[in-house]
């Protein structure tokens, strides 16, 4: 029984294939987390908390009198309040109409569910195999709030995920001021923390440093989850490699403003809590009603991070994404946003769109710059009508002659940003996110649609589904180009601001669930700046996303990577663009811009028509190779071999059936006299023969066994030239 209660020990067992974590409620009725590792039984691991007098540690009421020994501030807890002793950071603030702040929950009941929990307005996890639920209701017995904690299971990728929801069964008005989805205690164990931090054009670093005494946090307050710090985090032992050793993932499936802080208190006990930030959030809880809060993805991993990655991979695949397109076969595509920017006629789109279709790419996007007046990145969003003196003519006639060309038509849209200088700004200034009184701070130029308004949301899906009717559209690239500031809507009372943040991705949310179901042969693609929204929650909705403004393949080994530790290949928006880069001046071969694309959805983003026969030749080639190799790539099982910082990156994925393996090796420059590199490759049958053949360079085939590729490795061909890659493929024979 993955989850089960032991009515005598009061115990929750929630178990995954193989990992426990176990919860009791003890005599005080506080829900106590006892345990989460590699499986057990029901052993009650409460037997193990050590308890004594700390000193300066508070000691709940009832408690108190008779124990010194029994304090919050150093238990274990499920979901941890504020005020009530626990000086740690806490889950859960809520200030009463007498300002009081102090909230404590106690254990009332529990109840068992068939299914995935569906969290009302946000996205969650789903899945057609049996799944049970488990709702465990808390409640505060002074202010009457009742807090439900949430946990399902997906066994084979070790996932448990957590939700909660606030009801106020009180009788006055409370205010939520912090509402962490997740609590996690560790009452031993010295963890490394492992967070991807970037920038634009330059996202998920990976980072991993040793949790010391005190509290470090990571988050987001632009209103997107940001390219700045992504919401998804690993808890390590100092030993854990990428095959050995115990990690932690939690991925936030939200797209908003998140912190994830990670305390360790004066135990050595570490706690990490996670969930929507609670700077300028606060939610205004009238009698009877709820707040549901996003989802967290924790999976558990005993062999190492490879393996941790893996179980995001097939969830995202299988538990996150949805739809149509969710194991339908991706086009490659071709973007005009590197090939022309915003200078472009129609005819000159169509003659890339028939060069591309020539090349055997499936289909065209029309990138930034097709509607209002949008010449340059001042003016014209919000005016979703085509500049048809620019494209020549309407957007349905240039998106028949593209599709008359045999090839597909995308379109980019930017739905929630608002130029000043366009027509929707003049009917509806009141629509946009601005302080009163007050200039708005500008990104890019421009501002944001105010989506907490249901008149805008409404707006932006008839006006798209107009698009989406009219007009042979097969794809949306659907971006959103600046941070969030002045937070203030107009349509909220003063009481009611510290909502807006939360509401506009509500609203945002509403409008994709919307958009989504009534189109759903549409293949919705999310960006933000390339990666500032890559994040669990907008997965639900695109099943891809434009990992990076970065188009630059070096550059890219390292976005990918970091990605791939809580992010599966086939939602990587990747192309193959112009040389020299324009992001980094750099010049790589056709061939390694190939290589390093075809680690995610794989595209191309430049001018086609300017191809020399040569190339034409070889993108012809790495189409076919692509397509030869789909079902490998997009659903094989991923394995990094290398560090993205070695000499040379390796990465490989494997079919499930271990009958083949893509490897793919990248070289950061040229050495001279190069020193032989090794990989162990993983994955395959140790009892089955292998053939070795190199896909882009010559090179006599090889016969190894799987024992020997697992154990001794490959000496990979070393590089000629700067930047030189390899795909190496194996096969069983
Ligand atoms: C940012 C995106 O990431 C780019 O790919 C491109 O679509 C531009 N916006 C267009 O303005």
């Amino acid at each position: 029984m993955p989850i089960t209660w032991n009515e005598e020990k009061k115990l929750f067992n929630v178990t995954t294939k193989n990992a426990t974590y176990q919860m009791k409620v003890d005599s005080y009725n506080h829900l106590i987390h006892t345990y989460y590792g590699s499986q057990i039984d029901d052993t009650d691991m409460y037997t193990q908390i050590s308890f004594a007098d700390r000193g300066f540690s508070a000691n709940p009421y009832e408690a108190g009198k008779m124990d010194r020994t029994y304090s919050l501030d150093v238990l274990p807890q499920e979901y941890s309040c504020y005020g009530t002793g626990d000086f740690r950071i806490t889950g859960l603030r809520v200030k009463e109409s007498t300002g009081n702040q102090t909230v404590a929950l106690k254990y009332v009941k529990h109840a068992f569910f068939d299914g995935f929990h569906k969290i009302n307005g946000l996205p969650s996890v789903h899945g057609t195999s049996p799944s049970t639920s488990l709702c465990i209701t808390m409640k505060d017995d002074v202010n009457g709030l009742v807090v439900e904690l949430w946990y399902g299971i997906l066994e084979e990728t070790d996932v448990i995920t957590r939700t909660v929801k606030l009801i106020n069964r009180g009788n006055a008005q409370l205010i939520i001021e912090k509402a962490a989805s997740m609590n996690l205690d560790f009452t031993y164990g010295e963890f490394d923390w492992i967070t991807l931090h970037g920038r634009h054009a330059m996202e998920r670093n990976v980072e991993r440093r040793a949790i010391s005494h005190g509290i470090s946090s990571i988050g987001s307050v632009r209103g997107t989850s940001s390219h700045h710090y992504n919401p998804f985090t690993i808890l390590c032992e100092k030993e854990t490699t990428e095959t050995n050793g115990s990690c932690y993932g939690f991925s936030f499936m939200y797209s908003g403003e998140f912190l994830i802080e990670v305390e360790k208190d004066q135990m050595a006990q570490t706690r990490m809590i996670m969930g929507i930030h609670p700077d300028n959030f606060s939610w205004i809880l009238d009698p009877d009603q709820t707040l549901e809060l996003p989802m967290v993805i924790m999976s558990y991993s005993a062999n190492g991070l490879g393996k941790l990655s893996q179980n995001y991979h097939k969830t995202i695949k299988e538990n996150v994404i949805r739809g149509n397109w969710k194991n339908k076969r991706r086009p490659v595509l071709i973007n005009n946003w590197e090939a022309t920017y915003f200078d472009f006629t129609g005819d000159k789109l169509v003659e890339i769109a028939k060069e591309a279709q020539s090349l055997g790419i499936e289909l065209f996007v029309l990138d930034d710059g097709w509607f209002g007046k949008r010449d340059d990145d001042n003016s014209g969003l919000g005016d979703w009508y085509p500049n048809e003196k620019k494209l020549g003519c309407t957007l349905k006639e240039l998106g028949n002659r593209i599709v008359e060309q045999n090839i597909l038509f995308g379109l980019w849209l930017e739905p929630e940003a608002i130029n000043e200088d366009s027509d929707l700004y003049r009917a509806h200034p009141d629509w946009v996110i601005k302080a009163p009184g007050r200039m708005p701070a500008l990104g890019r130029n421009q501002l944001l649609l105010d989506f907490s308004r249901d008149d805008v949301c409404d707006y932006i899906i008839e006006v798209i589904s107009q698009l989406l009717t009219e007009v042979p559209i097969s794809y949306i690239k659907w971006d959103m180009n600046r941070s969030m500031c002045d937070k203030f809507s107009n349509n909220l009372d003063a009481a009611h601001q510290g909502e807006f943040a939360h509401r506009f991705i509500l609203g945002l949310y509403h409008v994709l669930e919307t958009l989504t179901t009534r189109f759903p042969d549409v293949l919705f693609e999310g960006c933000s700046g390339g990666g500032g929204r890559y994040d669990c929650g907008m997965l639900y909705y695109t099943p891809q996303i434009w990992l990076s403004d970065n188009t630059d393949a070096i550059n890219r080994l390292s976005i990918q990577y970091g990605s791939s530790l809580g992010y599966p290949v086939a939602t990587m928006g990747a192309h193959v663009s112009a040389i020299p880069n324009h992001q980094t001046g750099r010049s790589t071969s056709l061939s390694t811009r190939g290589t390093v694309a075809m680690a995610g959805t794989f595209g191309y983003e430049l001018d086609v028509t300017k191809l020399t026969e040569e190339e034409k030749v070889e993108v012809k080639k790495q189409i076919k190779t692509f397509q030869k190799y789909y079902d490998l790539i997009q659903n094989g099982v991923y394995y990094r071999l290398t560090s993205a910082d070695d000499i040379c990156t390796v990465w490989e994925i494997v079919a499930e059936n271990k009958s083949e393996a893509l490897i793919s090796a990248v070289y950061h420059g040229v050495e001279a006299n190069p020193i032989p590199i090794y990989v162990k490759i993983q994955g395959l049958d140790e009892k089955k023969q292998y053939e070795i053949s190199y896909l882009n360079a010559d090179c006599t085939k090889q016969i190894m066994s799987g024992i020997a590729l697992k154990n001794a490795g490959i000496n990979i061909k070393g590089a000629t030239t700067e930047f030189e890659s390899y795909q190496i493929y194996i096969r069983e024979i």
